[in-house]
């Protein structure tokens, strides 16, 4: 009989390096109120969001990606060649085909890479880290470059004001690779598909049931979140980053209430990445934990809890130790 020879991966993963990018153009709630019935104070009451940046017209999710991704594989102290994956997790391509992680590979500089886009909404970093986290011990990738990019304005009605306040553009990214200890902890996801309903795009423009989606998240994320560190032996006590999907500030918030009722310390960080970036779906977990390590809330070895959520509806949370 032939026996197939299987490939030989690394005992653990772990994140080597992390980097970001948004589009200069910084949008105030006083410039959106110009346009639709709304006020500062009614965003920052309701969430939590003073500013975010919009993408220029001819900017595109690949740019974005391209710059976040290279940013990442810099930080990790390696090079492209080093590279043999990318993942891009987004759900505001333009088209569905070309793929945007090839483009990315390609304009980064990996060569030949295995390269394909992930859709789980604003979970989808959370779905690419994991599997990155596989194939690099399955042995099927050496280094993976995982992204999580969107251009969310190309999809909003921009004077709908339930989400045109919400949304924006960015990139953030990690570069996964082998490890002697493990540094990315088991993945707890899964969906919702019975109120796919609540999220979705109509007429080319992204709709919600506002209200419902956030009773939701408040309700259902936290135990996620919890069984994410009980599946990595880890207690509440132990995690020193919270960084949760932006979604809306009350909800990052209340994740961490329930947290803290279980036991997260009170000197746990919260990210509040949303006050400044607004909601980038995709990009919001890798863009919160590289803007927070650059203000010296993040420190290398710190144990991060990660929970991303959204449309689907889909979900998924890691422990990961940051980089
Ligand atoms: N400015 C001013 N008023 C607004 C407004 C805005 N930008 N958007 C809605 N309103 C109004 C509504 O028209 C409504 O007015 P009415 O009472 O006269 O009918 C009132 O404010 C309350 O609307 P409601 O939709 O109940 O507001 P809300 O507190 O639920 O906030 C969201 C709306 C969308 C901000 C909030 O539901 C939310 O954040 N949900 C979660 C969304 C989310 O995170 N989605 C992404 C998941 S990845």
């Amino acid at each position: 009989m032939t026996t197939l020879r299987l490939a030989q991966g690394a005992t653990a993963s772990r994140i080597l390096g992390i980097g970001s990018f948004q589009p200069e153009r910084i949008v105030t709630n006083d410039e959106l109120s110009q346009t639709m019935d709304t006020t500062d104070e009614w965003i920052l009451e309701r969430v939590g969001i003073a500013e975010r940046r919009f993408a220029a017209k001819d900017e595109s999710l690949v740019d974005m990606a391209v710059i976040a991704g290279a940013n990442a594989v810099a930080d990790a102290g390696l090079a492209p060649s080093d590279v043999d994956t990318v993942i891009l997790a987004n759900c505001t391509m333009p088209t569905p085909i070309p793929n945007g992680a090839a483009q990315v590979a390609d304009r980064i500089g990996v060569k030949a890479a295995g390269a394909f886009d992930l859709n789980a909404a604003c979970a989808g970093f959370c779905y690419a880290l994991n599997l990155a986290s596989d194939l690099v011990r399955a042995g099927s990738a050496r280094r993976v470059l995982v992204i999580g990019a969107e251009k969310l304005t190309d999809w909003i009605d921009p004077v709908d004001r339930a989400n045109a306040i919400i949304f924006a553009d960015g990139a953030g990214a990690a570069v996964v690779g082998p490890a002697d200890e493990p540094g990315i902890g088991p993945v707890v996801w899964g969906s919702a598909g019975d109120v796919v309903d609540l999220i979705g795009m109509r007429d080319g423009v992204i709709y919600q049931e506002g209200q419902s989606v956030f009773r939701w998240a408040t309700t259902q994320i936290a135990p996620i979140a919890l069984r994410a560190l009980a599946v990595a032996g880890i207690e509440p006590s132990d995690v020193d980053v919270l960084i949760p999907h932006q979604a809306n500030l009350r909800i990052v918030e209340s994740i961490a209430k329930k947290l803290r009722a279980k036991g997260a310390r009170e000197d746990m960080v919260v990210a509040d990445d949303i006050v400044y970036s607004g909601n980038t779906s995709s990009a919001s977990i890798p863009m919160a934990m590289d803007h927070m390590r650059a203000a010296g809330l993040v420190k290398p070895g710190d144990v991060a809890l990660l929970v991303g959520f959204g449309a689907g509806l889909s979900y998924a949370g890691q422990v990961v130790i940051c980089p």
